[in-house]
């Protein structure tokens, strides 16, 4: 008979990764030109499941952060000239531990975010099958050739290759602390260029763990370079170093918009945030659309940049899809990412004070909490809140936690202006069983992707992936990254 917790989970997924929750500390270390750096400074990492201390990381100095580019601008020139082919061979090695590892890293992710384990352990193989796809699009990115003939030029042959664009800054975030940092690392270097990253604090053990495991493979030494640290300290240092070439961010607008006016170079990627629209137009599958609202909205508590954060519909349809809602959420386990828990803590106190305040400052104007609304310090339970109005805050900014608003509407033209009034313009949901509504109204949407019938979401990892207005700058997906951290270079040879 399979055992059951009181969160109706099985227990026997439980007991086979609960042995590796030991109680250990993990002390782990930077990696600076192939070298272990260790640091009297360090940053204590807590879980956010209980809020103890479950590690530390270095708080480097500025000396060791321009070292660290230092190692990167000397490790350049040599790696660029090894093949493509050569490359991948050093990087599989990299790619292969981040696989057999995949227990230990999702453990570690586990504790440090409180992503469910088996969520953690999803990102930890999709991260992989991620590499391998960019491995495989790096060697597409071959030369175009161009003659002049159709220009009535003959004796003319160009050649247009795509080259590393020198050294590079990754800064990833908190809520994807391996695969968000990988889809900026991993292109970057089977190119040709050459690094140094800097983890979020709150996802700096699993930053620093993929530095171990880069040193295990033996990757080349200062190609691969990790700093750990406060952003807030060492932001400024990070971007302002003249080796830099390109920058790769992925974080909040606040610091994303900082960071491009602050940083030595404008060749910047940004991926910041979304406050992404479902906007429901029938009421003919209200099932469905309720299972794809939900699964979008509570996926790892709502902090997620390409959750759906915001319902917009009439009130004939909101009246009708509400039960469909409310019974999804209701199937939302609340508790321990140990137990895999639907909703677990969020990342910080900070963090879900945040998310109270949106929505005690809503229901004080007038909004009604349908389900929801409690919580145990940062354990906040997933929260529908109706009569949502555009006098709310709660209607245009991203909470980043397990709430969702419904906004009531008069017609499809309103949805549209209030979708597009928002600062944001990540991506959108748009929910009908007529096609040609659903194109008409995702034609005026103005967001970098708008998914029909189904959750906004950034994979498959292979699709172009792109926020519009504040929230962002540039594109990403495989292909795209790959060309972002490469530029063109031209051989003309005239005979
Ligand atoms: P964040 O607070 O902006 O932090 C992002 C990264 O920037 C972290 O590594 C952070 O380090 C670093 N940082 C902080 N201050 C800095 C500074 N002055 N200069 C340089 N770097 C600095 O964002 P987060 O809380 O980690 O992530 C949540 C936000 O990211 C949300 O808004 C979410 O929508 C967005 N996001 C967007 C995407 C996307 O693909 N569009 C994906 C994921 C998340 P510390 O951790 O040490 O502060
Ligand atoms: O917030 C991370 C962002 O990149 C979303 O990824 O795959 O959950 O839509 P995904």
């Amino acid at each position: 008979m399979t055992k059951k917790t009181e969160n109706n989970l099985n227990l026997d997924d439980l007991d086979n990764h609960s042995q590796s929750h030991t109680n250990e500390l993990y002390e782990h270390w930077d990696l600076i030109d192939g070298k272990k750096v260790t640091s009297k400074q360090v940053v204590e990492i807590i879980n956010p499941d209980g809020f103890s201390v479950i590690g530390t990381v270095p708080a480097l100095s500025t000396l060791e952060i321009n070292e660290a580019y230092a190692a990167a601008r000397r490790a350049q020139k040599n790696w660029e000239a090894v093949t493509l082919l050569k490359r991948i061979e050093i990087l599989k090695k990299w790619r292969n531990l981040i696989a057999e590892h995949e227990t230990e890293l999702a453990t570690i992710m586990m504790k440090e975010i409180a992503k469910g384990y088996k969520e953690a352990l999803n990102e930890v193989r999709r991260t992989v099958e991620y590499i391998d796809y960019t491995f495989e699009e790096a060697k597409r990115l071959q030369p175009s050739a161009f003659t002049g003939e159709e220009f009535g030029i003959s004796n003319k042959l160009g050649i247009f290759e795509r080259v590393a664009k020198g050294v590079g800054l990754a800064i990833s975030p908190f809520n994807y602390p391996l695969n968000l940092a990988i889809s900026k690392i991993m292109p970057a270097l089977v190119m040709g260029n050459t690094l140094v990253f800097k983890p979020a604090t709150a996802g700096s053990l699993v930053g620093t763990k993929l530095g171990e495991l880069a040193l295990s493979a033996q990757l080349p030494a200062g190609i691969f370079n990790v700093v750990t640290g406060r952003g807030r300290e060492i932001g400024d240092i990070l971007v302002k170093n003249q080796e830099i070439n390109f920058i790769s961010f992925t974080g909040s607008v606040d610091v994303g918009i900082n960071l491009l006016e602050t940083a030595i170079t404008k060749d910047v990627v940004l991926e910041l945030g979304g406050k992404d629209p479902a906007l429901v137009l029938d009421d003919l599958q209200l099932d469905k659309y309720a299972k794809q609202i939900v699964a979008g909205a509570y996926g790892y508590s709502g902090q997620r940049c390409t959750a759906i954060k915001r319902v917009l519909t009439t009130d004939p349809i909101a009246d009708r899809l509400i039960p469909h809602l409310i019974k999804e959420i209701d199937k939302l386990a609340v508790g321990s990412p140990k137990e895999n828990a639907a909703i677990t803590p969020v990342i910080d106190q900070k963090a879900a004070n945040y998310v109270l305040k949106l929505m005690d400052d809503a229901v004080a104007d007038g909004a009604k909490v349908l389900v929801g609304g409690q919580h145990r310090a940062n354990l906040i339970w997933p929260t529908l809140v109706d009569h949502v109005t555009p006098k709310m805050a709660l209607a245009w900014e991203e909470p980043f936690g397990p709430v969702l608003p419904i906004i009531r509407l008069k017609n499809r033209d309103e949805m549209i202006a209030v979708a597009n009034a928002s600062k944001f313009g990540l991506q959108a949901s748009v929910f009908s069983q007529e096609i040609t509504p659903a194109l008409i109204v995702a034609k005026e949407l103005e967001v970098g992707t708008v998914n029909i019938n189904g959750k906004s979401q950034r994979g498959p990892d292979s699709f172009p992936f792109l926020g519009v207005k504040d929230s962002g700058f540039g594109v990403q997906g495989i292909r795209e990254t790959l060309l972002s951290v490469t530029r063109v270079k031209g051989l003309v040879i005239n005979y």
